[in-house]
């Protein structure tokens, strides 16, 4: 069976081999979104507790007429991760783009929502690059003489462990190039109790997104997971900022992954996400890290989510 494996899958079942033999289990989060996943995920950003999509898209609604009057006219739009049927089209309604590229790694699931949009607005050239963004990519010649300007919602910069964030926000840049701009949503550090509450949600939501992993690998890659032997726990990591997801085992427990055999204790962990909060400057700082220089910001009334415009400004002799 292993030979007949295709590429995602023989990475998936590397990537989960090689993260539960860890000291510290942990498999990386991208493996969370199976189609199964991407619906709970949908499901999530509709949750009461789960403030961070509300809120951007409100934000969004509100300082659209000033980030429009910031962007340069006749632009790209490059957006990392398959355009939500919600923010998206704020952008492209008030800036009015030359092209609009979604980029994202699951071909299926862009086809369809580039479509609606070129749909919804037929004068825009869309341009779908199905392609992993956290992995060089190039960008269609169609938009090579156009501004560019990175579109990168969501908070999904906080999935990234800070190095990872900075070499992503540096390959943003390589890519779009000297004189683009960003604009990203970043989530902000808020009491705890919210951040436990919008990822251990009261409808189990979240629970059965991280559990939905144990399943999926079960599913696809010959595991024997005894699902109820595991519950989802959200954790919040002061030092590090960033609240953790994990799966622990509520009782001792064996299985096979792949012909593989794996043992759990009770109390024992496999750490399934990083979602990480940035104070106002620790968050500009990942962007200067990162290559680009913010140049304004908007936050919602009661400071929980920003939304920050950046640009890739050229190489200067620093002091
Ligand atoms: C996709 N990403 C920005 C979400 C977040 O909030 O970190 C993923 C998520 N995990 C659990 N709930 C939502």
């Amino acid at each position: 069976m292993l030979a007949t494996l295709d590429q995602q899958t023989e990475a998936f079942r590397r990537d989960v081999l090689a993260g539960l033999a860890q000291y510290i289990p942990a498999i990386p989060a991208r493996w969370l979104y199976d189609r199964r996943g991407s619906e709970l995920f949908d499901a999530i950003t509709r949750l009461p507790a789960y403030y961070p999509t509300r809120t951007e898209t409100a934000l969004l609604h509100t300082v659209m007429p000033e980030i429009a009057a910031r962007i340069r006219s006749g632009s790209a739009v490059v957006e990392f991760g398959a355009g939500s049927a919600a923010k998206t089209p704020i952008l492209l309604e008030a800036t009015a783009p030359e092209a609009y590229v979604p980029v994202d790694i699951s071909g299926e699931y862009l086809e369809q929502s580039a479509a609606e949009i070129q749909r919804r607005f037929p004068a825009v050239g869309v341009i779908p690059v199905t392609a992993d963004f956290a992995r060089p990519f190039t960008l269609p010649d169609a938009i090579s003489g156009l501004p560019k300007l990175g579109f990168f919602p969501g908070s999904t910069i906080g999935n990234f462990v800070p190095r990872s964030a900075i070499d992503l926000l540096r390959q943003f840049r390589d890519l779009l190039g000297v004189g683009a701009q960003l604009l990203i949503g970043m989530d902000r550090v808020k009491p705890v109790e919210r951040l436990i509450a919008a990822y251990d949600d009261l409808e189990g939501v979240t629970a059965e997104f991280n559990l939905n992993l144990l399943t999926r690998i079960n599913r696809e890659i010959d595991g024997t997971i005894p699902i109820d032997a595991f519950r989802h726990e959200a954790r919040w990591n002061d030092m590090l900022s960033r609240i953790e997801m994990h799966l622990v085992a509520t009782r001792d427990v064996e299985f096979m992954v792949s012909g593989e055999r794996f043992r759990f204790g009770q109390g024992a962990s496999i750490h399934t996400e990083n979602s990480h909060k940035y104070e106002l400057r620790g968050g500009r700082l990942l962007l200067l890290a990162g290559g680009w220089t913010p140049v304004s910001e908007w936050t919602d009334d009661g400071g929980d989510f920003a939304i920050v415009l950046s640009e890739a400004q050229p190489n200067r002799f620093a002091p």
